[in-house]
Parts: structure tokens; sequence; C-alpha cells
């Protein structure tokens, strides 16, 4: 089968389509056939060679896929060959067939297409788990979400509008800060014209109740002494470094909760758990186009090397998928 590699680590130009043997099913595990595979900002980590997949995952790049089951092994009773599915797989994703565990597979939502549907599982299975179950986000509080236009800013300002939010988020351009606004976002900061500290601090979206963040390095402190009493941080990234100083004063006196959690080490029994809550307070709202999945492009296999280089020169606004 058709696959996306590279020998060594490095640039965009690293990454080739060849060759591969089919990969190996065991009894709980589905064989989909690829149509549609995300490409996320851990793949870029990865190709660059500064996340190395758990040794029990697939050295291919790919988190998500949709497509259809083609195999399933004998302990797999919730899906039937030919089944559209979508799924949360533990690499593998970039090739024509990708393996999947059974509890982090789902039925595709409604008549999403498959490009739709490959954009689920990475985005929200981390905004859920991180904003819902870390973060305990509950209903009208205010909320400041880093990153507003990425495949996780998008996810997490939908979900956080499920709970009737104040949403802030921080972008990096007026075309992003355009889509947020028609999104709904309650406010948004571009982050390379103003200050978004002194920005949120001078109005009324101060004393904010949970923040999502994925930059770290300067946000860190930032971020804690934007929080309200009791407030949450959650960093699930590090763009910009995670070593810094802090004065944890702030958190004793404030009694703030730091917190933060990366989704590919944790168990199937973990990510089957997530998929529940999703099925049940997410899909309806897909379903219904009341969530969307934002697609920013399509590209081909043969294609991937741009497809890198557009999520490395960052102006994308939502998804980029791959098709093989
Ligand atoms: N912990 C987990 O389980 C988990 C899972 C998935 C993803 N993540 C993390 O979540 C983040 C978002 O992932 P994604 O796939 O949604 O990303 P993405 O679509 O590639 O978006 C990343 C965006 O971040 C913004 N950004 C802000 N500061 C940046 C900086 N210093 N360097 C580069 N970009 C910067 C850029 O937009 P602007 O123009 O607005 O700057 C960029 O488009 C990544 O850091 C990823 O590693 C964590």
């Amino acid at each position: 089968m058709r696959a996306i590699t590279y020998d060594q680590p490095g640039p965009p130009d690293v990454l080739k389509v060849v060759d591969v043997k089919f990969p190996q099913l065991n009894e709980n595990q589905i064989l989909i056939k690829v149509v549609a595979a995300g490409v996320n900002r851990p793949d870029i980590i990865q190709r660059e060679g500064n996340y190395p997949p758990p040794s029990d995952h697939s050295p291919i790049l790919g988190l998500e896929v949709s497509g259809y089951v083609e195999k399933k092994g004998k302990n797999v009773n919730n899906f039937l060959i030919k089944d559209r599915v979508a799924a949360l797989v533990n690499g593998g994703g970039y090739a024509e067939y990708c393996i999947a565990e059974q509890e982090s597979t789902f039925k595709i939502p409604g008549d999403l297409s498959f490009n739709e549907a490959a954009c689920i599982p990475e985005c929200f299975f981390t905004a859920w788990s991180n904003i819902v179950q870390r973060g305990g986000i509950s209903k009208n509080q205010k909320i400041l979400i880093h990153g507003g236009t990425s495949g996780i800013g998008l996810a997490a300002i939908q979900i956080s509008k499920i709970f009737n939010s104040y949403v802030i988020t921080t972008v990096g351009n007026e075309e992003k800060v355009k889509f947020c606004e028609q999104l709904g976002v309650d406010k948004v900061i571009n982050y390379k014209k103003d200050d978004f500290f002194e920005v949120i601090k001078k109005s009324d979206a101060r004393n904010i109740n949970l923040i999502l963040d994925y930059v770290g390095g300067d946000y860190i402190s930032k971020n804690i002494n934007l929080l309200d009493t009791e407030g949450t941080l959650v960093n699930i990234g590090f763009l910009k470094g995670s070593i810094t100083e802090l004065n944890l004063m702030k958190i004793m006196l404030k009694r703030l909760q730091i917190t933060g959690s990366t989704l590919r080490i944790r168990d199937n029994r973990f990510k089957g758990q997530v998929l529940k809550e999703l099925e049940k307070f997410v899909f309806p709202l897909l379903i219904k186009r009341k969530i969307k999945c934002y697609i920013d492009s399509i590209f081909k296999f043969e294609d991937v090397v741009q497809a890198h280089h557009r999520i490395d020169e960052g102006k994308h606004i939502g998804k980029i998928i791959l098709n093989p």
C-alpha cells in the first residue's frame, strides 16, 4: 500500500510517498481504507524529530482518519465491513490503509463528508478532554482560548459555546480576527498588533475562569495573571517553550489550578470514554451543523510537501486534509 514516510527528520521536503507493507490487525482492531487523513501540528513536530511516537505506535505520521471498514478483528462487534467511519489512531494515518482501535473509532455522524469527519478526532477529543474533563468548564464562564483558528482552537471555541461561555481568543492576523468574529467569538485579539494581556486587563473580559493554551513561554505568567480566583490554566502544548520563571504566589492567593495533558499517550479506555461524551454532547450538534468542521485546504498524498508547508506557514484557518 502507499504511505507517506521520511528517512530523516527535517523540513516538509523530507516527506515522500512510498510502498510499504500492510499493517497487521489484531482481534480488537479495525482496518480502515482511508479516504481522508487530518494533518495536525503534532505531525509537524514529529516530522521535525521532536515528538517520537510511543514504541507501540506506528512510525507513520497521521493521528486521525476517515474511510471505510475494510477488515475487522474477531472481537469487533460494533462495526460492519464498508461502514463509513472515522477514528483517532495511534499513528499510521498518512497511508491508504490504517489500523484503528475499536474504542476510538466511530460511525461518521449524519451526512458529514469524509473530509469533514477526518477533522473530528484529534481536535475534538483534545479540546473536549481538556476544557470539559480537565478544565471543568461550567455554564456562563469566561474562557480564553489561544490560537483560535487552529484545528484545536476552532473545536475549543465551539465546545465552549455549548456552555454559553464568554469566549476570548488570540489570533495572528486580521483575516483570522474576522473569521472568529463571524463564528461568534466575543472578543478577538490580534496578538501581533496588540499585547493580549494588556487588552484583556483593561477590558470587561478580565478575571478569566479557564484558559486553554498551547503557546507557553511568556504566555504562562500572563495567563496566570489573567485568571480569576479558582481559575484554571490548561496547557496542551508549548510552541514558545515550556521553561519560564514564575511567581507562584498568585497560585496560592487566587487558589488557581495549573494542569495539562497530552492525548497520544492515553490508553484506549480513556479515549473510549472521551468518545462516549462526544457522541452524547457534540455529535448531535455536528449532525445539525450547529458545530462545524472548518476545512482550510485538501491535498492529494502526492502533494503532502505543500500540505506541510501550508501548516508550517501558519496562515491556515481550520484543518488541512490529505486524500490518498
Ligand atoms: N496535548 C495534546 O493532547 C495535543 C493534541 C493535539 C494538538 N496539540 C497542540 O495544540 C496545538 C494546536 O494544534 P493544531 O494541530 O490545531 O495546530 P495548527 O492548526 O497548526 O495551528 C497552530 C496555530 O498556532 C498559532 N500560533 C501561535 N503561536 C505560535 C507559535 N509560536 N508558533 C507557531 N504557531 C503559533 C498559529 O496561528 P496564528 O496566526 O494565530 O499565530 C498557528 O496557525 C499545537 O501546539 C499542538 O501540538 C496538543
